[in-house]
């Protein structure tokens, strides 16, 4: 008969790294051995530690300290397991090394905290090996499906806001379009919310393709109401209209079609200079927007989140996403959250908001 509850378990961090992330370790590993007499032990660089056999055990003081701390503790990669690159450009399948490790680490459960890829990595392990997995939902790009909002889209929020407000006042002494590309290859949440918070005056998302002549007009239109600048929000992986990529091309699509190495804020700040005759110039947020301390409210929702999931190994709930419900958290089973991304709905009421205060959106 298997277990019901977990007396050792597995920590890992996978997927890019964002704020909030060391506070969740920390959430999970001192509610699960100071309330629950759970042994907790830390597997680094995401699965790779679990295929690379590379682990310690944690102690209550090493998970002291990093609350407000940056990036993870644990360090992170973006290796699958099933999915494994070697040295020599082979792509294997190494799931069956990883459970071989999971065992000789004499875990009863593995807690993965990450992102959308992370969540169906989780899944896949779970199925092909009966590893038991509970997942935590982070990403700066809120776009993991089955939770209200995810840690580290608050904190990558306040940043790239911050960065609009200061963009207004050097926009404002030069009489300049300023384009401010912000992180979100596939969704456009945390552009939109920058953009909402920061008083954007264009916003573009992936979901809402563009017409690069209704920005030009919206921008000439505040011209000629006398505003002497116009702040862009535009999300990295926003595209023209005719050019949208499917879902399925941007699953597959490498770094620069994606807009990491090729920024579409370059090409937009350009067309609207000629467009409009109005100087232009381009920031690119990038990797700020994921460093540093967490909020406050990536703080709460991280060790919330965290010390849920060590109820649910308590108890035994496995297979489940801890996902953020109102006020409080829900066990969502992960097969209702692995491959599928959470896109901004068209009629979600921050885009109507942004409507309704005059932001173009790039398509009217
Ligand atoms: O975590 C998601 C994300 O932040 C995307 O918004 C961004 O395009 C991507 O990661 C960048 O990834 P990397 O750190 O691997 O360059």
């Amino acid at each position: 008969m298997g277990k019901t509850r977990a007396n050792r378990i597995g920590i890992l961090t996978a997927g890019g790294d964002c704020p909030g992330l060391n506070a969740a370790i920390r959430g999970v590993g001192k509610a699960a051995m100071g309330t629950y007499g759970i042994k907790v032990v830390g597997i680094y660089d995401g699965f790779l530690g679990l295929i690379e056999h590379n682990f310690r055990q944690f102690e209550w003081e090493d998970l002291s300290g990093i609350l407000s701390r940056g990036g993870t503790i644990l360090r992170t990669s973006r290796v699958k397991p099933h999915k494994f690159e070697t040295d020599d450009g082979k792509v294997v399948d190494m799931t069956d090394v990883a459970a071989e490790h999971y065992h000789e680490m004499g875990l009863d459960c593995l807690v993965c905290l990450g992102g959308g890829g992370t969540q169906k990595n989780a899944l896949q392990l779970t199925q092909k090996t009966g590893i038991r997995v509970i997942t935590l939902p982070k990403t700066i790009d809120n776009d993991i499906a089955g939770t209200d909002v995810c840690f580290g889209f608050d904190t990558a929020t306040s940043i790239a806001t911050e960065a609009i407000d200061r963009l207004h006042s050097t926009a404002d002494s030069h009489r300049r379009i300023m384009v401010v590309e912000i992180m979100g290859n596939r969704v456009g949440w945390l552009a939109l919310a920058a953009g909402v918070a920061g008083g954007a005056d264009a916003i573009l998302i992936p979901e809402i393709p563009y017409d690069i002549e209704a920005v030009a007009e919206a921008v000439r239109a505040r011209d000629r109401r006398g505003s002497r600048f116009s702040i862009v929000a535009v999300a990295e992986g926003a595209r023209p209209q005719g050019e949208e990529l499917t879902n399925d091309q941007l699953g597959k699509a490498p770094p620069d079609v994606l807009g990491i190495q090729h920024h579409v804020g370059t090409t937009v700040a350009r067309q609207l200079q000629e467009l409009t005759g109005i100087e232009s110039r381009v920031t690119v947020l990038g990797h700020v927007q994921r460093g540093g301390p967490p909020t406050p409210n990536d703080r709460l929702l991280a060790t919330n989140l965290g010390t849920a999931a060590a109820e649910l190994l308590a108890k035994g709930k496995w297979g489940t996403m801890v996902a953020s419900k109102g006020q409080g958290w829900r066990a969502v089973p992960l097969e209702d959250v692995a491959g599928k991304r959470r896109y901004v709905e068209l009629d979600h009421p921050l885009v109507s908001s942004a409507r309704r205060i005059g932001a173009c959106l790039g398509d009217e």
